[in-house]
């Protein structure tokens, strides 16, 4: 259980933001993902540094200032003061926020300008081509689609004048060397390495890099010709660098080869070709990674403000936390693809994982602990197979998560330690500590037995808070604070690479901790409407899941009323009875092959054996592996049928919303599987 040899430093940015638009969700994103790879590189022992800011120069800056009908300056800073906010609010640890207005950035622009051309690398000539306002660049023919920018979906403006232009050709060769031999992983993921590939495959043309100031003056000016200010993205590509106060800082010596620049997948091409061209020519060594996710989309498409679905991190996390938002976000979106951000997806994974999951296992095991332990963290001396299973998932779980953080395979980090939150779970089922604490005064064994229990929910606690401490800082905190344990020593450990179990030190007290994340209201509902039976009979429980739909099981006498009572809408009680319900814990799922609904199921209802093999129609709702050691509410004494060839012996109770989403029914962890639901 070790974590990556550390190197000593780690530098990451963000884009600098336009300042014409607001910090939405798409740029929150990128900007909390900073703050987490920051963090976790910060929990290896790296030194950070982190850099965010915003871009201020350029045409579309100007119109936007001159729609308000305040001088650009007095817009820009308006608007960088927004954002700064807004970072603050969602707690983001830069450390620098840098402005392409600032003085120190103007002049090492000005100086790699000067550079450049002074080599020769520059030259003046005529330069025409599409330009897109959006984009701030000159679209090839090739990336039009219709005659528009496909991102912007206008028509660029067809500009010819004379201009500087860069001999970004020069490069390309090196380039693709880079990409290819040298640096093998400087674009990633691979998908995007490719896209730039294939982009390369093209003569590269040169690239224009001024705007005459008779069009345009927003911006810096040309240290060789007063007539002209900087192409913005020439201009903005160079903060990276200001902000290490480049050339001399020691910042810039001490970060520079170690950066990670995270962007969206919109602004590959200037990142991926301009960038390290321009790099190239000014003689600076290259940057380590680029890193591109794709885009956040809502359920009705692209965020948009005439759509008015822009989604506003601030409003999230103020009616959630900064935990909570920070988790769904980085769990939700599979890191390269686009992911859709809706508020039932948030949810249903702060019910499933943060709720039921992780909160329950901490409020478990801090309550049993004081309840049998009196707090105090006891010695494990005792070891079983079910204590190895879980400290071989806690291996599997530390591996996993170094290794897709390495990848930047985030969300998949992120699973992995849910895998382990699980596990804790459902060990402390197979434990049956209750079980175990009505004979351990008397018997040596339970009371050893009860002792281990214990003591693996809480040091696979401790080992959950330590993992998604960049992640979830003020839980992980809170976590390590119910026990007793020190945050400074998390960090020291990941740096010795000694994140192993055992660390949890018997002998200290934990405290009784406090609710995380009490269950939100909008399932609360759900299951609510469940319970009432006069709202929509056809959707009850019973009727509910998709299973039922195909199952022959759905006309069995035992769920069916009587023709009578059935019509007046109402069952006896003894009718009622005679479905026997029951706490059932799911040990394994998969998806059933061909079938887009069905998942199989294995569950446990305290019959001993395998469990009973249930087939359920919430594939569409659910991931497998988020359903193992979940408690459910099972219909035990349907009569078994067959559903795409597989036998079902049994049916699990999901609610249905108003969106049509399956939720299944909560069951309190605590009770145990085999309980009668009445
Ligand atoms: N100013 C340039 C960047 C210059 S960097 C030297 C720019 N600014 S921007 O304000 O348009 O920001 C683009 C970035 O915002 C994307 O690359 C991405 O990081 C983030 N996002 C904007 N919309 C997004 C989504 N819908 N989803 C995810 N991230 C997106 O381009």
């Amino acid at each position: 259980m070790t974590s990556p040899t550390p190197p000593s430093t780690y530098y990451v940015t963000t884009p600098i933001y336009y300042v014409n638009g607001d910090p939405h969700l798409g740029r929150g994103y990128t900007t909390t993902l900073a703050d987490v790879l920051t963090r976790y590189h910060r929990l290896l022992g790296r030194e950070t540094f982190f850099l965010t800011g915003t871009d201020e120069h350029g045409e579309k800056i100007s119109q936007a200032a001159e729609k308000r009908g305040i001088p650009p300056q007095q817009f820009v800073d308006e608007v960088a003061e927004t954002y700064r906010k807004a970072w603050e609010t969602l707690r983001i640890e830069y450390s620098r926020f840098i402005r392409t207005t600032d003085p120190q950035h103007k002049a090492v622009v000005a100086g790699i300008l000067q550079k450049v051309y002074d080599q020769g690398d520059i030259y003046f000539g005529d330069y025409g081509g599409n330009y897109c306002v959006g984009c701030e660049r000159f679209l090839t023919d090739k990336e039009l689609v219709d005659g528009k920018c496909p991102d912007h979906q206008t028509v660029p403006q067809y500009v010819a004048e004379k201009n500087y232009v860069f001999r970004m050709s020069k490069y390309q060769d090196r380039l693709i060397e880079h990409i290819t031999k040298v640096a093998p992983d400087f674009i990633r993921p691979e998908r995007y390495k490719n896209e730039v590939l294939g982009l390369l495959r093209e003569p590269l043309e040169d690239l224009c890099i001024s705007r005459p100031k008779s069009r345009m003056d927003w911006g810096i000016e040309l240290p060789f010709d007063s007539n002209f200010v900087a192409y913005v993205w020439f201009d903005a590509l160079i903060n990276y660098i200001t902000g290490l106060d480049y050339p001399d800082g020691k910042n810039f010596s001490k970060f520079w080869t170690s950066c990670e620049h995270l962007i969206g997948k919109d602004i590959v091409k200037p990142h991926a070709v301009f960038w390290p061209t321009m790099l190239m020519a000014a003689g600076i060594p290259l940057f380590d990674h680029l890193t591109v996710h794709a885009y956040w989309l809502t359920p009705t498409g692209k965020m948009s403000k005439s759509l008015g679905n822009v989604v506003d991190p601030i409003q999230v996390v103020k009616e959630y936390s900064h935990d909570v938002f920070r988790y769904y976000i980085c769990r939700e979106m599979t890191f390269g693809l686009d992911g859709v951000f809706s508020f039932d997806t948030l949810d249903t994974r702060y019910n499933a994982d943060l709720a039921n999951n992780l909160g329950n296992l901490v409020s478990r095991s801090l309550a049993m602990t004081h309840k049998y332990r009196n707090g105090v963290v006891p010695a494990s001396a005792h070891h079983e197979d079910l204590e190895s299973d879980l400290q071989s998932q806690a291996k599997t779980t530390v591996a996993d998560y170094f290794r897709y953080m390495t990848s930047r395979e985030i969300h998949r980090a992120l699973e992995s330690v849910w895998a382990l939150v699980n596990a804790a779970n459902v060990y402390i089922d197979r434990t049956k500590p209750w079980t175990l604490a009505k004979t351990d005064a008397s018997d040596p064994a339970a009371k050893a037995a009860l002792d281990a229990s214990l003591y693996h929910q809480l040091e696979s606690l401790r080992l959950v808070a330590v993992l998604i401490s960049p992640f979830m800082p003020d839980t992980s905190a809170s976590i390590l604070r119910f026990l007793s344990y020190s945050p400074e020593n998390a960090q020291k450990e990941c740096v010795v690479g000694n994140t192993g179990w055992g660390r949890l030190q018997p002998g200290v007290t934990v405290e009784k901790g406090e609710a995380l994340f009490p269950r939100r209201e909008k399932t609360e509902k759900n299951v609510n409407e469940v319970s009432a039976p006069t709202t929509k009979p056809e959707q009850s429980a019973t009727t509910a899941p998709a299973t039922v739909a195909t199952a022959p099981v759905a006309a069995t006498p035992a769920a069916t009323p009587t023709a009578d009572a059935a019509s007046a809408g109402v069952i006896s009680i003894d009718e009622f009875f005679k479905v026997k319900l029951r706490v059932g814990q799911i040990l394994a799922a998969e998806k059933v092959a061909k079938s887009e609904k069905l998942l199989k199921l294995r569950v446990d209802l305290g019959e001993g054996g395998e469990g009973r093999q249930i087939l359920s129609g919430i594939a569409k709702y659910y991931q497998p592996e988020d359903l193992v050691g979940r408690k459910v509410a099972v219909v035990a004494n349907l009569q078994p049928a067959k559903l795409m060839g597989l036998e079902s012996q049994g049916m699990i109770l999901a609610a249905e919303d108003a969106t049509g989403n399956l939720e299944l029914i909560a069951i309190s962890p605590l009770l145990a599987p085999g309980a009668e639901i009445r």
